[in-house]
Parts: structure tokens; sequence; C-alpha cells
């Protein structure tokens, strides 16, 4: 689904190059989850940016699905965006003059949702809040048949099965050894 080859980014100044990344292969199947770990400024961001179509590589391809991102121009590129990624950032980027609701709400704006089907979406996923106990059940069913909302359930997975278990590293020490030491976790999360 995703697959990136021989990525770099570098900064050029009058006098040097400057990469931050350089030679990046990565290929990732629909489902699978990914952390990246690296010492603050080694790139991770810089990486997730380019991953996430808001910033483009200096070179290398970029496949998602059947498409060479790196080829569109930047109408393209917001559309795959718009389209395929979500994101949580590192600092919010929430918009502070905006409510919650309007902060979920502005995404789909920009998709062409519809106001009632937005606002349907949202009450969906609100729970037990004013918003959330306004909506009926049918209405979140179908969502959920069009796969316009998702629940745990829908993706197979049983809330009370959720257990570290699933995990492939069960403790903090595991992320140590399979990091070759590269992270280092603050004293208070060891345990030794
Ligand atoms: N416009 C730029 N010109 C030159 N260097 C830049 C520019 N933007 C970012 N960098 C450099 O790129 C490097 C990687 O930054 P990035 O934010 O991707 O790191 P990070 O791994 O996400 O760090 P953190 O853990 O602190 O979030 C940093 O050394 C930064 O100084
Ligand atoms: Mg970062």
């Amino acid at each position: 689904m995703l697959h990136l080859k021989e990525i770099d980014k570098y900064y050029d100044s009058k006098f040097q190059r400057t990469f931050v990344l350089k030679g990046i292969n990565l290929k990732a199947k629909e489902g699978v989850f990914i952390s990246i770990m690296g010492p603050s400024g080694s790139g991770k961001s810089t990486l997730l940016h380019i991953v996430g179509l808001l910033d483009s590589p200096s070179a290398g391809e970029y496949w998602l699905y059947d498409t060479n991102v790196t080829q569109l121009n930047e109408k393209g590129r917001g559309k795959y965006h718009r389209d395929f990624v979500g994101f949580i950032f590192q600092a919010y980027h929430l918009i502070e003059e905006m409510t919650v609701y309007e902060n979920i709400e502005t995404p789909l704006v920009y998709k062409g949702v519809k106001r009632k089907e937005r606002q349907a979406m949202i009450a969906a996923v609100a729970g037990v809040t004013s918003i959330g106990l306004t909506q009926d059940p049918k209405t979140t069913a179908r969502l959920r048949r069009e796969g316009l909302v998702v629940f745990p359930e829908d993706l197979g997975i049983r809330r009370t099965d959720a257990t570290r278990e699933l995990l492939a590293a069960k403790n903090i020490a595991d992320l140590v050894t399979w990091s070759d030491g590269l992270y280092q976790p603050p004293a208070k999360f060891r345990s030794w």
C-alpha cells in the first residue's frame, strides 16, 4: 500500500547540503501499525510529513497504492492527503477559535460531505455527550454500514481483547532491546 524508495530530504545553503533523511526505504501493508523511534532531530517528523503528503522529498519515489505521488503536483498531493491521511500532530494543531465539534468537522467540509451528514458522523462517535445523545441509533447503524464511521468491532477488534498481549513489545525493556540501545527511556519508565 505504501512504498518509499530511496527517499532523501536535504536543505541546501550557500556552502553546503544538509541531509535530514538519506536513502530511506520502507514498505508497509494495509492495516499494520508502525512506530518510528529516534533521538530528537533525527528526522521522524520530516519523514511523517513526507508520508502524510504535507512535504515533498528532495529525491526518491513515494508510491501510495498504485500512484507515484512524488510526481503529482501540489493540487494532486492535496487530494491524496485529504482522502488518505489522518494526522495527530505533536503540537495539537487544533484551530483555537473553533470548538472541538468544528475542529472535527473541518476536514469533512474539505471532503465535500454535506452539513447534515457531517453532523450525523460526529454525533455517531460523540458517545454520551449532548451531541452524541441526539443521535438516532438507526443513523449510526447506516453510517457504519456505509463505512463512514468505524467502531472497533467493525475492525474485528473486541475492546476487551485489546491487551498488551497484542503488542510485539511487551514492556519498555523490549523496546530498548529492539532499538539496539537507541531508545533510552526516562528513568521513571524503567523497571530495572
Ligand atoms: N528548513 C530547514 N532547514 C534546515 N534544516 C531543517 C529544516 N527543517 C528541519 N530541519 C532539520 O531537520 C532535522 C530533523 O527534524 P525533525 O523535526 O524531523 O526531527 P524529529 O526526529 O521529529 O525530532 P523530535 O523528536 O524533536 O520531534 C533537525 O535537525 C532540523 O534542524
Ligand atoms: Mg518530531
